[in-house]
C-alpha cells in the first residue's frame, strides 16, 4: 500500500463512524440572494442560520467602501502588520472601534479564532489559572489549552462554582477569567456583573469575547459589556469579531494602550500572520458608522426576536431561554435535528442542525438566528413550518393554552 493509501485506510473508518452517528459535517455551496435569502442550486431559500444579524453583509455601502479601497490598495495587505501590512485604513478602523466601545485602543486580528488564541496565550503566564465557562467558544478553549496556563472549566454560568474555584487558586501568577458575552450556541448572556465582581475580588483579569453581542446588544449596539452596565475598567480585555453583526471579516481586541502595546509584542497570532486586506478594513469602517448611526436596524431585529419568541411560546416549541437573535430550538438527538433541518430545507428554510461535539451529547439543536434582513412574513412562515414539522413529543404546553 502507498503512504497515501495507508493514510486513507486509517481515516476511512473514523469517517464511517461519524456518518453512522449522524455527526457527518459537509459544506454547502450557496450563492447570494437578496433580503435574508440564499440560493442553493436552483432554489432560493430563507436563511435562518447566518450571524449577519444586522443584514450588513449585503449592504451596498460596505461593498462600495471596499471597492473604493480595493481600487486604491489592491487585494492583499502583502505582509504582517509589523512588517509592511498595516495600512492607514487599518489604523483608522482600530481608532473607530476603540472610540465606539470606550477603550483606549484596539488591535486588529485576522479572525476571532486567532484573536482568542493570541490574547489568551499572551496574557496567561506559565502556571496561571485560566477559568472558562464550560460552554465557551472553541477558540477560547483552544486558547487556554494551547497556553502555559492551567485550564479550569466551570459549569455553565455557575458563579458559585466559579467563586469557590477562584478562592482556591493561587494569587500569583494572576488568574484569567474568560467568557463568551452572549453564548453562541445557546443565546443566553454570561452573568457579566457577577463575573466582573469576582474578577475584581480575586485579582483576576476578565476577558469577554463578545462575538455575538457586538452590534446587537446594549446601548448603541456596544455589546454585552455595555448592556451589563460595565466598561473598560471592569472588563479590561474585550474581544469583538467583525464577521457577524458587522457584516465584514476579522476581529479585534480592545483594551488599554498598555494592553495593546503588550499584545503587539507578545500575541503570536497577531505578529506572525498576514494583515487583513485593506478593503475589508474599509468595509468594516462603513459598518461601524452604520451600526452607530442607524439604530433602526437593531430595533427591527429585536421586534423580530419578540415576534419569534411569542409565536414559539404559543406553539409550545422547545426554544431555549434567549432574548437575543440566537434562538436555539432544542431537539436532543443529532439524527432528529438533521431530519428536521432537511425537512425545513425542503420547505424553503435553511436552518443548520448543531450537533456534538459543537454542543454536549444529547443536546443537538436547530440554531435559528434572526437578522434585520428578515421580514415579519419570513418569521411567520418559519413558525408555521416549525409548527408543521416539530413533533408533539418535543413540544411543551403552549403559552396561551387553556390549562385547567
Ligand atoms: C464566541 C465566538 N468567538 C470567536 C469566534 C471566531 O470568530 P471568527 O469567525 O472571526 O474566527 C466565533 C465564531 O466564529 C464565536 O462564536
Amino acid at each position: 500500500m502507498t503512504p497515501a493509501g495507508r493514510l486513507d485506510a486509517r481515516l476511512a473508518p473514523v469517517l464511517a463512524q461519524r456518518r453512522a452517528d449522524g455527526l457527518w459535517r459537509a459544506c454547502r455551496a450557496l450563492a447570494p440572494a437578496p433580503a435574508g435569502t440564499v440560493r442553493l442550486g436552483d432554489r432560493r431559500v430563507v436563511s435562518f442560520c447566518s450571524n449577519d444579524y444586522l443584514g450588513l453583509a449585503g449592504e451596498p455601502r460596505l461593498a462600495a467602501a471596499a471597492a473604493e479601497e480595493l481600487a486604491r490598495s489592491g487585494t492583499g495587505s502583502g505582509s504582517a502588520h509589523l512588517i509592511a501590512g498595516h495600512r492607514e485604513v487599518h489604523e483608522r478602523l482600530e481608532q473607530a472601534l476603540a472610540a465606539w466601545l470606550g477603550y483606549e485602543r484596539a488591535l486588529l486580528f485576522s479572525t476571532g479564532y486567532m484573536a482568542n488564541l493570541g490574547v489568551i496565550n499572551a496574557l496567561a503566564e506559565p502556571g496561571a489559572a485560566i477559568f472558562q465557562d464550560r460552554l465557551n467558544h472553541a477558540s477560547l478553549l483552544d486558547g487556554g489549552w494551547l497556553s502555559r496556563g492551567r485550564m479550569h472549566r466551570y459549569p455553565h454560568a455557575d458563579t458559585a462554582a466559579l467563586a469557590s474555584a477562584l478562592a482556591e487558586a493561587p494569587a500569583e501568577p494572576p488568574a484569567l477569567l474568560v467568557t463568551d458575552g452572549l453564548f453562541s450556541m445557546d443565546g443566553d448572556l454570561a452573568p457579566l456583573p457577577v463575573l466582573a465582581r469576582l474578577a475584581q475580588a480575586h485579582g483576576a483579569t476578565l476577558l469577554v469575547d463578545d462575538a455575538h453581542g457586538l452590534g446587537v446588544l446594549g446601548p448603541g449596539g456596544r455589546g454585552s459589556v455595555a448592556a451589563a452596565g460595565l466598561d473598560a475598567a471592569q472588563v479590561p480585555v474585550y474581544v469583538g469579531t467583525l464577521g457577524k453583526a458587522l457584516g465584514s471579516f476579522g476581529a479585534f481586541v480592545a483594551g488599554s494602550a498598555t494592553l495593546i502595546d503588550f499584545l503587539v509584542q507578545r500575541a503570536r497570532t497577531f505578529i506572525y500572520t498576514t494583515a487583513p486586506p485593506p478593503a475589508l478594513a474599509a468595509a468594516t469602517l462603513a459598518a461601524v458608522a452604520i451600526c452607530r448611526g442607524e439604530p433602526g436596524r437593531r430595533r427591527h431585529l429585536h421586534r423580530l426576536v419578540a415576534q419569534f419568541r411569542t409565536g414559539a411560546a404559543a406553539l409550545g416549541l422547545p426554544v431555549m431561554p434567549s432574548d437575543a437573535p440566537i434562538q436555539p430550538l432544542r431537539v436532543g438527538e443529532a439524527t432528529l435535528a438533521l431530519e428536521l433541518s432537511a425537512r425545513l430545507l425542503e420547505a424553503g428554510f435553511l436552518v443548520t442542525a448543531i450537533r456534538p461535539p459543537t454542543v454536549p451529547p444529547g443536546t443537538a439543536r436547530l440554531r435559528i438566528t434572526l437578522s434585520a434582513a428578515h421580514t415579519e412574513t419570513q418569521v411567520a412562515d418559519l413558525l408555521a413550518q416549525l409548527d408543521r414539522l416539530v413533533p408533539r413529543s418535543l413540544r411543551g404546553v403552549p403559552a396561551d393554552a387553556d390549562v385547567g
